[in-house]
């Protein structure tokens, strides 16, 4: 397995940025809103609130480890590309299991954090940067919720290029209806996309992944969805699906 190289391109977004319906849910609105050095509101927000969303959170529940031991499961000792690792609960408990993780973040306050505390860490944007690879397995915990549809239909298949043959895809998303802005929990702006099974499972499969398990989990504030995919078929191309 080839580890995460070189120097992360940044590209702007440009035309990626959805306007008008989307064909994996409800209407969408501008939600990364253009702002700070990252061009992304939400971005931003855990960057100047970093210290913050450490005091609010938690490590993993019983839910999450659970599902974490289900990745480890599926990728031994393998090599997992986690996206958007925060302070680094999960990949931490990852590693306990018998993967080795490669941390990256957006927000350059929470790759200085890691690499503070010891792991090799990288900056890397969902939205925009080259994954790397092929990996074993592709995480991202509560991190996809907060790019649009169009980006989450991107970010599934730049993973599914990510991943070696058998490669494995888990994420998690807020389940439920359309988006929202929220300055809960870090006192500044951040983007919420909420999902519902059949427009995940629609996605998924329209970039090449196969699920293994979708869960319906409930949250502390609100209900998740836990999935875990493995490589499929890749469609010649993307249907576009009536919404
Ligand atoms: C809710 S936290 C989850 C952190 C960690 N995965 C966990 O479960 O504890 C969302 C994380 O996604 C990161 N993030 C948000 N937008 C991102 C983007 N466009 N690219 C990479 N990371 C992003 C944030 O910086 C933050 O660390």
């Amino acid at each position: 397995m080839t580890p995460l190289t070189g120097r992360l391109r940044r590209q702007p977004i440009g035309e990626r940025t959805p306007r008008g319906r989307s064909p994996y849910g409800s209407p969408v609105t501008i939600s990364s809103s253009p702002s700070g050095a990252s061009g992304d509101v939400t971005l931003d927000s855990y960057d100047a609130a970093a210290h913050v969303y450490l005091e609010q959170s938690m490590p993993p529940g019983p839910a999450v480890m659970a599902y974490l031991d289900a990745v480890a499961g599926l990728v031994g000792d393998g090599t997992v590309l986690e996206l958007g690792s925060g302070p680094g609960w999960d990949a931490s408990y990852l590693e306990s299991r018998g993967p080795r993780v490669l941390r990256t973040d957006g927000a350059p306050a929470f790759v200085q954090m890691l690499q503070a505390a010891g792991h090799q860490t990288r900056l890397l944007d969902v939205r925009m940067d080259d994954f790397g690879g092929p990996y074993d397995a592709v995480l991202a915990d509560a991190v996809l919720l907060h790019v649009t549809r169009e980006q989450f239909v991107d970010v599934l298949q730049r993973a599914r290029q990510a991943v070696a043959s058998g490669g494995v895809l888990a994420i998690t998303l807020k389940e439920g209806d359309g988006e929202a802005c929220t300055e809960a929990k870090l006192g500044r702006p951040r983007h919420f996309t909420y999902w519902r099974e059949p427009a995940v499972r629609a996605a998924l499969m329209d970039t090449g992944w196969q699920v293994l398990s979708l869960e319906h989990v409930a949250g502390r504030v609100e209900p998740w969805l836990f999935v875990i995919a493995r490589t499929g078929q890749v469609p010649s191309k993307i249907p576009r699906r009536p919404v």
